[in-house]
């Protein structure tokens, strides 16, 4: 079992913390209002932001783009040692393919970061439902420096019942940041409702 704390309590925070509690993982959740939000709608508990990094392994910022690398700066001491799992889209907030999000996020956590960007290309409806209504496993596709941290990040994908796809190091998010956009203009054109997934063919 693996102690996760995701950071964030919206559609993504909690589609991704049913999916690893149902797993069997501990999950808590990091709001900036917990005293509001005690319980959530997924059964796991919501702390402040340090406390629930406090006792966990793995790190996920469920945050809007603008607010993730102020968030991390803030808690750059609590998330030292930790797997950190970006997965905010930027859109048009970031110059095209030059740097991606989590490479900010990265500087922003200091030396020594351990950043994973991941689930970037995963519509938020989709995390419940690893396979599509033809039955095809869906990927999880990420990139980050730390081949540790991925083989951990791997197994929870997995244990997602999704097809983890190692996209090699942090600066493919910057490939992972584009694809976004084109997947949601694809889902408009093919009519996917929110479904669509890129599939990775080898
Ligand atoms: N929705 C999707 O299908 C999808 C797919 C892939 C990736 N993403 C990315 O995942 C991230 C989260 O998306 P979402 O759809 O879950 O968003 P969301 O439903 O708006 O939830 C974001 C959560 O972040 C916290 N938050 C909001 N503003 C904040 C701020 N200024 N500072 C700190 N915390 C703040 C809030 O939690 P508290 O109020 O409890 O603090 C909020 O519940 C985004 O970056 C998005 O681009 C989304």
């Amino acid at each position: 079992m693996t102690q996760i704390a995701i950071i964030g309590t919206g559609r993504m925070a909690q589609a991704l913390g049913l999916a690893w509690k149902n797993a069997g993982h501990g999950v808590t959740f990091g709001s900036r209002s917990p005293s509001v939000r005690s319980a959530s709608d997924v059964g796991v508990p919501v702390k402040a932001h340090r406390d629930a990094i406090r006792g966990s392994e793995v790190v996920v910022l469920a945050l809007p783009y603008r607010a993730v690398e102020g968030t991390a700066r803030a808690l750059a001491s609590e998330l030292t040692g930790k797997l950190v799992v970006d997965i905010s889209n930027p859109f048009d907030a970031l110059p095209d393919n030059r740097v991606s999000g989590a490479e900010i996020t990265a500087r922003a956590l200091g030396p020594g970061a351990r950043v994973i960007a991941a689930f970037k290309d995963n519509f938020a409806i989709t995390l419940g439902r690893p396979r599509d209504e033809h039955g095809r496993q869906r990927d999880v596709h990420y990139a980050g420096d730390d081949e540790t941290a991925k083989r951990t990040f791997a197994r929870l994908v997995t244990d997602m019942g999704f097809t983890p796809v190692d996209c090699g190091p942090l600066r493919n998010a910057r490939v992972l940041d584009a694809m976004v956009p084109l997947m949601i203009e694809l889902d408009g054109r093919y009519q996917g409702k929110g479904q669509s997934s890129w599939k990775f063919l080898a």
